[in-house]
């Protein structure tokens, strides 16, 4: 069976993003049978105006939502920004919103995040469930993933190097691994 294929997406656009390192750190992290590609482009997404949608589907939506629809989960690596989803995550999740067929429906999702504060972002990943779950994306509920202190979670070449981080992210992917298919639409 060809492998389960994932996008990757980081809500953070900044180059030494902690998220985005946590989720190339993912790409070896993944079970056999699952291969991880991540998406680049939500910096290039403007913010939504339905006057820009009205005219046309700009170029970076329609890649993004080529990325998703093709992908057979979603693996979403955010920041929490005063207390929930940054805007350049929701501003992505918004123009994908407003597409035909908008391809988060029915979507295997799962989501982790990093934050320098303690609590890892443990308030984003509600609201971000939330978002979601209005647009029937299935995330997976457990096991959760909130990467605390994250600056010292990793080493001066931006790799991820704490061990028990690694094994939460390898046992989130490998719970994901099950959830893709059992949310198939049958
Ligand atoms: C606008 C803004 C708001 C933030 N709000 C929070 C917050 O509510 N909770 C938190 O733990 N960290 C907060 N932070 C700190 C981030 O956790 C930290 O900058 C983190 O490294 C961002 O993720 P990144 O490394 O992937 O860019 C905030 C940072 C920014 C820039």
């Amino acid at each position: 069976m060809a492998d389960l294929k994932v996008l990757g997406i980081s809500g953070s656009l900044r180059k030494a993003s902690l998220n985005s390192a946590a989720l190339r750190a993912c790409g070896g992290l993944m079970p056999a049978g699952m291969g991880l590609t991540i998406f680049g482009g939500l910096g290039d997404l403007p913010l939504y105006n339905q006057d820009m949608m009205d005219a046309g589907i700009p170029e970076p939506v329609q890649r993004l939502r080529t990325a998703i629809a093709d992908a057979d989960g979603l693996l979403i690596a955010s920041p929490e920004y005063n207390f929930s989803v940054s805007a350049a995550l929701k501003n992505g999740i918004d123009w994908i919103s407003r597409v035909p067929n908008q391809p988060i429906q029915d979507k295997p999702i799962a989501i982790f995040s990093a934050s320098a504060g303690p609590l890892g972002g443990a308030r984003v990943q509600y609201d971000l469930r939330r978002i979601l779950g209005q647009l029937w994306g299935h995330v997976l509920p457990r096991p959760e993933v909130f990467i605390g202190s994250a600056p010292a979670k990793f080493d001066a070449q931006g790799e991820l190097a704490d061990e028990a981080t690694r094994k939460f992210l390898a046992d989130l992917l490998a719970g994901f691994k099950l959830w893709i298919p059992r949310m198939a639409r049958k």
